[in-house]
């Protein structure tokens, strides 16, 4: 019989409520423990509807319940590391929202206290478990498109800015790049083989700031949900749109395009890679090659998922990694090289120089 994981997640805000408790309540291996968050009466609240019996608001406490196996940290970015780094050392495993960090120091940090201390640590890039990706990777790995040498990714928000902590640069670490940048980043060296990135070129702004809008959206954060008036500057110090030329070995060109606000139609999501044999898109899955002199596009067929299953698969991912031991897809190093490439991207923008990693 395969053992039952306590489980503590630590900030029980959006993602945690929406995504990660609901992810681990359907796992017959996970039993939720414990939650902690500062906001006491959020804690207590979500412990109720899951049925967890503690409820903390020092996130310390949790770690120190030997109930307790495994933590998700669904805390603000600025949390992720320290939070990380102080679960890995009480003995439980990770997984961690993302970004895995604010800089590549702290993410070298997080891979250490993981080593050191041997538990599984894995950042939540959910977007790896579409299943659309996970044909695409294989395409990829059967050789489909030859020497793969250009690819281009986009998440696109006409107006998305989620403000409040996200927008704070000290708080977040940065803005679109880092929030949604990530995950596009992410994904796409995931199905590439996550080659080694050599040369950056980076652009971050701010142009439009803060911004009025009637309809009211998603992507806010806890703290600010219901609150119908936004602060005055909630637009804060944080980039609205980031693109950059990542050149990755051995001649690899990725182009990254991500915004939390921008006037164009509609919102984009949106993954191509270009091989000398075929190539591919991700939404809607296509192949585009040629075949007996005729260009052909061809569609296997695949059903997304609905996004909020795509943490469910991350975490049973998660779950599988604690029984057998195995390193989760990813992982620690993974983490350091992702954040190689974001500060290099900011590094750029803000020098107006290309990167050189070495
Ligand atoms: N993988 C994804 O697709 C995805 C989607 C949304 C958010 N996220 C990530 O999840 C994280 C949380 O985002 P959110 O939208 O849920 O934010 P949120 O603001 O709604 O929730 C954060 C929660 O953390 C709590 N908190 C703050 N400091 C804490 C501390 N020291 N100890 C315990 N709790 C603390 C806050 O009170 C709040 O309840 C972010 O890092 C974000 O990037 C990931």
């Amino acid at each position: 019989m395969v053992e039952q994981v306590g489980i503590g997640v630590i900030g029980v805000g959006t993602i945690a409520e929406m995504n990660h408790l609901p992810g681990y309540q359907r796992q017959p291996d996970a039993r939720i423990v414990a939650v902690a968050d500062i906001n006491q009466e959020r804690a207590k609240a979500v412990a109720a509807k899951f049925g967890a019996p503690y409820a903390y608001a020092d996130y310390h406490e949790l770690l120190a319940n030997p109930e307790v196996h495994a933590v998700s940290v669904c805390t603000p970015n600025f949390q992720h590391a320290p939070v990380s780094i102080d679960a890995l050392q009480a003995g439980k495993h990770v997984l961690s929202e993302k970004p895995p960090a604010l800089s590549t120091a702290e993410a070298q940090a997080v891979e250490a206290a993981a080593v050191t201390n041997s538990r599984v640590y894995m950042v939540c890039l959910n977007h790896r478990f579409r299943p659309e990706v996970q044909l695409l990777k294989r395409y990829v790995e059967a050789g489909e498109f030859g020497e793969l040498y250009y690819a281009k990714t986009a998440m696109l928000r006409r107006r998305g800015s989620p403000g409040g902590w996200f927008a704070q640069k000290k708080l977040s670490g940065g803005g679109a790049l880092i929030d949604i940048g990530v995950h596009m980043l992410d994904v796409t060296r995931y199905v590439l083989g996550n080659p080694r990135p050599a040369q950056v070129l980076g652009i971050t702004r701010q142009k439009i700031g803060s911004y009025f809008l009637e309809e009211y959206r998603s992507y806010t954060p806890a703290d600010m949900r219901g609150i119908g008036q936004r602060p005055e500057n909630w637009a804060g110090d944080a980039d609205e749109l980031a693109l950059a030329v990542i050149r990755m070995e051995p001649d690899i060109t990725l182009y990254l395009e991500v915004s939390w606000a921008l006037n164009l139609e509609k919102d984009v999501t949106s993954t191509e890679i270009f091989g000398t044999k075929a190539g591919a898109r991700l939404e809607p899955f296509t192949i585009f090659t040629e075949e007996m002199g005729r260009l052909v596009d061809r569609s296997p067929r695949v059903q997304p998922i609905p996004y909020s299953e795509t943490h469910a698969r991350a975490i049973r991912h998660f779950l599988d990694c604690i029984h057998t031991g195995e390193q989760p897809l990813s992982d620690a190093k993974q983490a350091v090289v992702t954040m190689q490439i974001l500060d290099a991207i900011y590094e750029s923008s803000e020098k107006g120089t290309l990167i050189v990693l070495s």
